[in-house]
């Protein structure tokens, strides 16, 4: 048997995609070490391999079938745009992506102006605005606290992830428009998909149970 390598997504994501996987009996000791400097983590018996990657990387990986399965977010998904399959929702991670701004950006808004979007997500925030919207803007990428950017005038407004919505209200900004609703997806590279298909058939049939119960 082969060993299936999965990509998970840095940070938070990771620690609940482990617990996840903890319920359907797949536990990796050596990934709970906090001090550990490894990038990768084996569970010899069931022939699994972990690795974490930067969240917009996870995608790249299973594309080209270095992992055959990823965790990552909607987000980065509908962002990277690779060749992969999405699976199955696991429904944590939970948030919305939005356009925000200050009050006074509504106006603006609505009278299909050009203006100024600053956001980490520019393919999402084109296909919105572009392909949804039919409005043209100027795109203005940032690396992140990207609320920053209609603060000190860097643009009107923004397209970012809105989880408890804290970061708006706490410098005075709000959701303007809502784009789509996201969560964390497990992912899968199509040719594993194919070659793996009962061992990988199987992991999603018992994390939707989980997912669902
Ligand atoms: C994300 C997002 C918002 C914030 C939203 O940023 O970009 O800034 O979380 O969460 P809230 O609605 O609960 O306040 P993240 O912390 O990932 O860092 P970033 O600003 O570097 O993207």
């Amino acid at each position: 048997m082969r060993y299936l390598t999965f990509a998970l997504g840095k940070g938070r994501l990771a620690k609940k995609t482990m617990e996840l996987f903890e319920q359907i009996g797949i536990t990796c000791e050596e990934m709970k070490d906090k001090d550990t400097r490894k990038l990768i983590f084996v569970n010899e018996e069931l022939k699994l391999r972990f690795f974490l990657a930067k969240g917009p990387d996870v995608p790249t990986y299973v594309e080209y079938g270095a992992a055959d399965i990823g965790v990552v977010g909607k987000d980065t998904i509908l962002e990277e745009d690779r060749k992969i399959y999405e699976v199955l929702d696991l429904d944590y991670g939970k948030c919305r992506m939005c356009v925000c701004g200050p009050h006074e950006a509504r106006e603006v808004l609505k009278h299909h102006e050009m203006i100024r979007v600053a956001t980490k997500y520019p393919r999402i925030a084109k296909d919105y605005f572009y392909n949804k919207k039919h409005q043209t803007i100027e795109m203005i990428k940032l690396n992140g606290s990207i609320e920053l950017a209609p603060i000190v005038g860097l643009s009107d407004v923004i397209v970012d992830i809105v989880e408890t919505g804290s970061t708006l209200r706490e410098n005075g900004l709000e959701v303007l428009e809502e784009i789509c609703p996201l969560s964390a997806r497990m992912v899968v590279n199509p040719v594993s998909m194919r070659m793996e298909h009962e061992r990988i058939q199987e992991l999603i049939t018992k994390l939707r149970e989980v997912v669902l119960s």
